[in-house]
């Protein structure tokens, strides 16, 4: 944490502002007094997230589990012209999400998309297909872990060649390297071992620490 905060104070200081440190304490508050659970990105992961979607020269982004949109937040502000498309199931959570976009001024660059990421997945895939929507460049899954290759496989069929995919908390404490462990320890097992099959993926996991504990991402290439 520590390392986080000395960091963070040259490479994200208090005058930065992609996106404002107002606007990420607005985020956070906002989310903490609505009763949102205590479990979105680290600023340091944040910043990561953006700097894959400017790497990735992210046009389009898809996000699966908005919660209060900090995460989305960095993502809205990897160019002026990116567009988010973020799948939140609770409503309450995607109210809380839209006034902390409004608050930050980027609510123009998101649209966040109310319902379980399986029903609504489909429903993008569709626009995409129909030419209504862009392909993405770089998707972000940060929601139900059970789900998590079942959103990576729906995704691909929008996803431009090059994309990145980007699985949150696939370490949890190490947990990944048992076998057995809850169900989000086995959609975690789970998407690694299917991307590791794919023939369209090419994929690695880096473990984190930091202010949100032990845990991990899993990216993916799409080939
Ligand atoms: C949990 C979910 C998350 O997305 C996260 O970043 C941390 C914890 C959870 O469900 O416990
Ligand atoms: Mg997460």
């Amino acid at each position: 944490t520590a390392v986080d905060a000395y960091s963070l104070s040259h490479l994200h200081p208090k005058s930065a502002t992609t996106p404002s440190h107002d606007a990420l304490e607005y985020a956070q508050t906002n989310a903490e007094q609505n009763g949102l659970p205590d479990i979105a990105v680290s600023t340091s992961q944040g910043k990561f997230l953006q700097l894959q979607a400017r790497l990735a020269r992210a046009k389009n982004i898809l996000e699966l589990g908005t919660l209060g949109g900090f995460s989305t937040l960095w993502l809205a502000h990897a160019s002026p012209d990116v567009k988010v498309t973020s799948v939140e199931v609770d409503p309450h959570h995607a109210e809380v999400a839209r006034a902390n976009f409004k608050n930050a001024g980027v609510a123009d660059r998101v649209d966040v998309r109310l319902g379980p990421g399986v029903e609504v997945l489909p429903k993008i895939a569709e626009e995409v297909k129909q030419g209504k929507h862009g392909k993405f460049q770089l998707v972000f899954i940060d929601a139900d872990k059970e789900n998590n290759w079942n959103y990576v496989d729906m995704a691909l069929g929008m996803c431009e060649p090059g994309a990145c995919i980007i699985v949150d908390n696939v370490v949890r404490k190490g947990q990944l390297a048992n076998e057995g462990g809850d169900e989000r320890i086995q959609g975690a097992r789970r998407v690694v071992e299917n991307i590791g099959k794919d023939a369209r993926l090419d994929g690695v996991v880096i473990q984190t620490v930091g202010e949100k504990s032990y845990d991990g991402f899993l990216m993916a290439v799409v080939k």
